[in-house]
């Protein structure tokens, strides 16, 4: 970035990647065309600018371009996954989730609750991790789906989606996972997994913000999902609204960079993240890293300040955008449902810190962080002792 501010939120968004710029303007400036409204050139030209980006999307993550069904980003991908498999069962009427999920996955499944589903919400251990044997024997008869996120927005944890998709598959369960952190960041080929469904998201590789996709798996019997956008039924009646021609262009592109790039820019990312760790870790005391030590996204770094003060901990940190829980719902003040998932005190986790690092990071940034969180803590807590001194006196 150019200013002296320091971007480390890339779970909560990243910035549109110049050539996805590039191929998104000439959508909202140069064509007019509804995808759907083929019966001109105009429409013509959008509709096949919405499934060269469904093939690209595709590509990268080893489906078929008609396993994929465009959303507004993954929250409604999600709704769709969750409550468009339960809502269409009549006996088998059982959801399995866990406490570490996003809001996007926990409230789709309270509103099923509402319905009349049962949901199994399982523990996670102190990394953040679902056990696949808890899925195993939450799976009951009656149990139709079982979602588990493949990479954790807070923490960074990965889930062993890999085995907890077998088990599901041996016992006839439908699959979804939520792989909005994932995808371009670890290597995910749906064609060599047992994962049914799967959501993703643009804007956290780097694409538009508001436009995701559904991966929806081809096979025999087929998936059934209750449309939840109702209205003209643009994508396999599974989904209505005009498709967002741009958007969903600088989608397709954004997924073919993140994948050519992911594995020099993981190894960077991983590198950088040590540094930062290193960093902050060896200047202070009372520090501890949250989420599994190497089952962690490359960029992601979470930690927990003993003795300081959350909001004062943020307070001090002006100009380095950090966050001190999901992004996504800084509007709810409670402290994170995952850390106290994870089992970490709540004085503790309001006192703790998500670094996100991304593709623009430099090690000049890392260094300046680290400097800014490290001179912010030590101040705190001279502070917090000086005023228990004065107490005492
Ligand atoms: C794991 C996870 N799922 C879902 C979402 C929601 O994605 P979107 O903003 O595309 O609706 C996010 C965004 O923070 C996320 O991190």
């Amino acid at each position: 970035m150019s200013d002296e501010r320091i971007y480390l939120d890339h779970h909560a968004t990243t910035p549109c990647d110049q050539c996805v710029l590039e191929v998104m303007w000439p959508w909202f400036a140069d064509h007019v065309g509804n995808a759907s409204s083929t019966s001109h050139a105009f429409g013509r030209e959008a509709r096949d600018a919405v499934e060269r980006a469904r093939w690209q999307i595709a590509d990268a993550i080893g489906s078929t371009p008609e396993e994929i069904i465009f959303t507004s980003g993954a929250t409604e991908s999600n709704n769709l996954a969750i409550k468009g498999v339960l809502q269409g069962e009549r006996n088998r009427r059982h959801l399995i989730i866990n406490a570490a999920e996003h809001r996007a996955v926990l409230d789709p499944a309270k509103r099923l609750k509402q319905e009349g589903v049962v949901v199994t919400i399982l523990p996670v251990d102190e990394y953040g991790r679902v056990d696949q044997q808890a899925v195993e024997d939450a799976i009951r008869p009656e149990t139709s789906l079982v979602s588990v996120m493949m990479a954790n927005n807070e923490v960074g944890t990965l889930n062993a989606v890999e085995k907890i998709g077998t088990v599901c598959q041996r016992k006839g369960v439908l699959f979804h996972s939520d792989a909005s952190q994932a995808i371009g960041k670890l290597p995910v080929k749906v064609s060599e997994l047992p994962i049914d469904l799967m959501s993703f998201t643009a804007h956290k590789i780097y694409g538009p913000q508001g436009v995701g996709a559904l991966y929806i798996r081809r096979r025999q019997p087929a998936i059934r999902l209750v449309s939840q956008i109702d209205g003209g039924g643009h994508e396999r009646r599974l989904r209505s609204g005009t498709l967002p021609v741009p958007l969903i262009v600088g989608f397709g592109e954004a997924c073919q960079i993140a994948v050519g790039e992911m594995e020099e820019e993981s190894t960077r990312l991983r590198n950088l993240r040590e540094r930062l760790r290193a960093a902050i870790m060896s200047a202070l005391d009372g520090v501890t890293l949250n989420g599994h030590p190497d089952l962690r996204l490359p960029g992601n770094l979470h930690l927990s300040f003993a003795g300081v003060d959350g909001d004062a901990l943020m307070a001090n940190l002006d100009g380095l955008a950090v966050s001190s829980g999901s992004a996504c719902t800084t509007a709810d003040p409670e402290p994170s449902h995952v850390l106290r998932a994870m089992g970490i005190p709540e004085k503790l986790s309001l006192a703790s810190l998500r670094f996100g690092l991304g593709r623009l990071t430099t090690t000049d940034e890392i260094d300046r962080a680290a400097q800014l969180v490290i001179s912010a803590v030590q101040r705190l807590r001279d502070m917090k002792s000086c005023s228990v001194d004065h107490h005492s006196t």
